[in-house]
């Protein structure tokens, strides 16, 4: 009988280093080790022996069964090891398809002329500061002096997000309601720049766009005059677009400044591009800003930087900036 162990034991390790799928193993490790076993099927005829030789045959019994056990064992770890490889083979990604010699793209168009205008402002001491798309109706609106019924509120056409109260949530039709957050957020001196995306209900045609950007300036320190506002215009005007470039103040009306202007640059062949909205803050925006006119005074402005860029680069459709057409992206 001890023969017969032996037999069964070196059959099993044949049988084990056969198979070749993780699968396969499960199945033979009931057919060796299960109830219907070789193994079993001795210990059942254990019981016709003395008790010396069922001691003997029961040693022999569990060393045979350790011994396949150690088989199974040793197969699985391999087999497994070897289907992990195939799947990292079938999952393994070719990097060498992203080559370093490809062109990896360049910031959009406005992204860049962001960057330049911040530069130029960071040159004349300013900071850069950020506010919200998603802006509440004080911010956007009343703190900025448009009363409630104020027809300015049409001025610039409104999406309104329904969140709380009706019309309470809206997305910011410009970049001034940062204005509002600087003042809050810090006392004057103020120098800010804020760029950012706005938001309009209008159709898109070639001057206009629904989704749009515009650069905000805000200065509130002792003794801003309306001279430090068109200076300040006309230095940003001659740094960005250059020399032969120069600009003019129209009389306007915005509700959060007075007096107010629009101010227009000229372009070297005599056109002139309306460009922003600029005038002296608003006392009632300083005091809702928790700042005292009487003791500080400040200009703002602000104005489209998609008609900028697209000025500069001799883009005519406006809604070009939007596209993702890489042939009209590549050329700046
Ligand atoms: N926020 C105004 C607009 O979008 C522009 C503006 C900014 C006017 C700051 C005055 C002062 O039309």
């Amino acid at each position: 009988m001890i023969d017969e162990i032996r037999r069964i034991e070196d059959d099993a390790r044949g049988r084990v280093a056969a198979v070749d799928t993780v699968a396969e193993l499960v199945e033979l490790d009931r057919e060796l080790l299960g109830k219907r076993s070789a193994l079993t099927g001795t210990k059942r005829q254990m019981g016709a022996l003395s008790e010396d030789e069922r001691r003997e045959l029961g040693a022999a019994l569990n060393a045979a069964q350790e011994s396949i056990r150690g088989f199974l064992a040793a197969r699985r770890a391999e087999l497994e090891a070897v289907e992990r490889e195939v799947q990292l083979g079938a999952e393994r990604l070719d990097l060498t398809e992203v080559r370093a010699d490809r062109d990896a793209g360049h910031l959009h168009l406005i992204t860049q002329v962001v960057e330049e205008l911040e530069d130029v402002f960071v040159g004349l001491g300013f900071t850069v500061a950020e506010g919200p798309e998603v802006e509440d109706d004080w911010h956007n609106f009343t703190g900025l002096n448009f009363g409630t019924y104020h027809p300015a509120r049409d001025m610039q056409d409104t999406f309104f997000v329904d969140l709380g109260a009706p019309r309470e949530v809206v997305l910011r039709t410009h970049t001034s309601p940062v204005q509002m957050r600087v003042m809050e957020g810090q006392a004057p001196p103020i120098y800010s720049v804020v760029p950012g995306r706005v938001y309009r209900n209008e159709a898109a045609d070639a001057t206009h766009l629904a989704v749009f950007h515009q650069i905000e300036c805000l200065v509130v320190d002792h003794g801003i005059t309306f001279g430090h506002l068109a200076g300040t215009i006309d230095r940003f005007t001659k740094a960005f677009f250059g020399p032969g470039y120069s600009m003019r103040l129209r009389p306007a009306y915005f509700p959060f400044t007075e007096p107010s202007a629009e101010f227009d640059v000229q372009r070297p062949d005599g056109t002139w591009l309306e460009l922003g909205g600029c005038g002296m803050v608003h006392p009632n925006v300083l005091r809702n800003g928790g700042i005292d006119p009487e003791e500080w005074s400040g200009f703002a402005f602000g104005f489209g930087l998609d008609r900028l860029a697209a000025t500069r680069h001799g883009v005519t459709d406006l809604r070009e900036l939007a596209s993702t057409d890489v042939r009209f992206l590549s050329q700046f």
